[in-house]
């Protein structure tokens, strides 16, 4: 059977998603809902298990180098090739993976398109970048062109025209183009999904999902510069950093696996932000304390599915606040809260809704910890790493997971559980926010880039 790569990836994800679904805690509750279950997928790009995944990696920053750090950690892969365009960042990655026994990893940083040459020239089967944005979808196109499967940081690129190059490629090629998308894992965000996988919560109706932290450190240098987000922001009314609280939220609601995307209206307010925080920083003579901006400093966005769900996004990262990410699920049996970390199930939870019988206006539903529901719907994953360096390593451990997770989908031959439609359906947001709030918040189309897959395709299991 073995002799057989094709009969042995088949088993070896076959296992992969049994074993994910088996470690699942028992669904006692299925008869308060309709569990909707994860099945094997018809997806069309598939591959033999990598045992040892080569990869190559692209841009060698901050986010690029907390990467490699943990790969360097991680059993089942090897950098074989680096590039950027400071050669120092480059030789410093390469003394980094020989710190820790590996062959130095082969540099590239001749002039900005050196990563072409090292697509052309190596021999590896990942590509990741963790560049600026506006460089996601040419790296991932030219990776893919040149035989290697992709995977880049957020957002997956900032039009739709690239959003549809990314999946033309992805299917012309066969390979595929993940979006490193770490707020998919942490571990609420997958409790919740298992919650209402197990049918806890009955149907997933509306979500609100708001990226509202200060980060002008993201978008102004210390030397009072805009930085490529701070230039991403600075003449948009739209929302230019959608996919962390996109994600999640179209995870829950099985956005191309079952239900789809299907317009937008978008506003943005405020236009003080930079101004504000430059005269405060920088002085008042600053070009940045004068400029005048032509921008929104909050995108608020309002999401129609093609089954009447309905998502309302925000970004909200520039005013002074202390920082949070806000997530509140409202489903057709429950509501659940991160920022108090609580739910409340119907007929689950403590409390009654007494208004019909006694007081009109009474409603004695009570909240509950999300912690009372973590010992039985943790997640999977999380119960299998739930340890103390995952704390550690960013983002409350979803920096650990995603990459442990990256690497172990290609160990197993496993179809990744974010692929480029994903990509596509969360980064085509950042053009069509723009278009809608610049526009009168007219009502703006959202491509459907599974072609009408969405339809037939699955909710998958997280293979790790
Ligand atoms: N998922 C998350 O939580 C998270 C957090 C931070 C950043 N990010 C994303 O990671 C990406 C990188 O962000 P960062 O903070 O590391 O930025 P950074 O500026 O620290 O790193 C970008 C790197 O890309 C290199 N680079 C630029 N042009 C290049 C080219 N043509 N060829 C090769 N290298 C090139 C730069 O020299 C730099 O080293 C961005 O897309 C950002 O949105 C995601």
């Amino acid at each position: 059977m073995w002799n057989n790569p094709f009969d042995r990836r088949k088993f070896l994800v076959a296992m992969a998603g049994l074993g994910s679904l088996l470690t699942s805690p028992s669904c006692k509750s299925e008869e308060k809902g309709k569990p909707i279950s994860y099945s094997e997928t018809p997806d069309p790009i598939s591959f033999a298990p990598i045992e040892n995944v080569r990869i190559g990696f692209v841009g060698l920053g901050v986010r690029g180098s907390n990467h490699i750090r943990k790969l360097l950690d991680i059993a089942g892969c090897q950098i074989v090739c680096v590039c950027d365009i400071v050669p120092e960042k480059v030789k410093r990655i390469q003394q980094s993976a020989i710190d820790k026994g590996f062959p130095e990893p082969k540099g590239y940083s001749r002039d900005e398109v050196d990563y072409k040459r090292m697509c052309e020239n190596e021999d590896f089967d990942l590509l990741i970048t963790a560049t600026p944005w506006e460089l996601h979808a040419p790296i991932c196109i030219e990776g893919m062109k040149n035989g290697k499967h992709t995977a880049t940081e957020v957002p997956g690129c900032t039009t739709v025209d690239a959003c549809w190059e990314l999946v033309e490629a992805s299917e012309k090629y066969r390979k595929h183009c993940i979006l490193l998308e770490n707020y998919c894992y942490f571990q609420e965000i997958l409790a919740i999904d298992n919650m209402i996988r197990k049918g806890l919560f009955g149907n997933p109706l509306h979500v609100y999902a708001g990226y509202q932290k200060e980060a002008m450190y993201y978008q102004v240098t210390s030397s009072g510069e805009l930085t490529f987000s701070g230039e991403g922001h600075n003449n948009s009314y739209g929302n230019v950093y959608p996919t962390h609280h996109a994600g999640p939220s179209a995870k829950w609601m099985d956005i191309n696996r079952g239900d789809n995307f299907d317009y937008l209206v978008s506003m943005g307010c405020g236009n003080v932000a930079f101004n504000q925080y430059s005269r405060e920083r920088f002085g008042p003579d600053h070009p940045l304390s004068t400029r005048k901006f032509n921008m929104a400093d909050i995108s608020n966005t309002m999401i129609m599915t093609k089954e009447g769900r309905t998502l309302h996004l925000i970004l909200d990262t520039i005013l002074p606040r202390p920082g949070r990410h806000y997530f509140r699920l409202q489903a057709e049996r429950g509501i659940y809260e991160n920022i108090e970390r609580r739910l409340h199930i119907h007929n689950l939870s403590p409390g009654k809704y007494t208004g019909l019988e006694e007081n009109p206006y009474a409603n004695k539903r009570m909240w509950e910890s999300l912690d009372t529901y973590l010992d039985e719907h943790d997640h999977p994953v999380w119960k299998k790493f739930h340890k103390p360096d995952l704390r550690e390593a960013g983002h409350a451990g979803a920096d650990f997971v995603i990459m442990r997770k990256l690497v172990n989908g290609f160990n197993l031959g496993a179809y990744p559980d974010i692929d480029v439609y994903d990509l596509a359906a969360w980064s085509c947001l950042v053009e069509l926010t723009e278009k809608s709030a610049r526009n009168g918040s007219q009502p703006v189309k959202i491509p459907d880039f599974t072609r009408g897959k969405w339809k037939t395709r699955k909710p998958l299991p997280i293979v790790i």
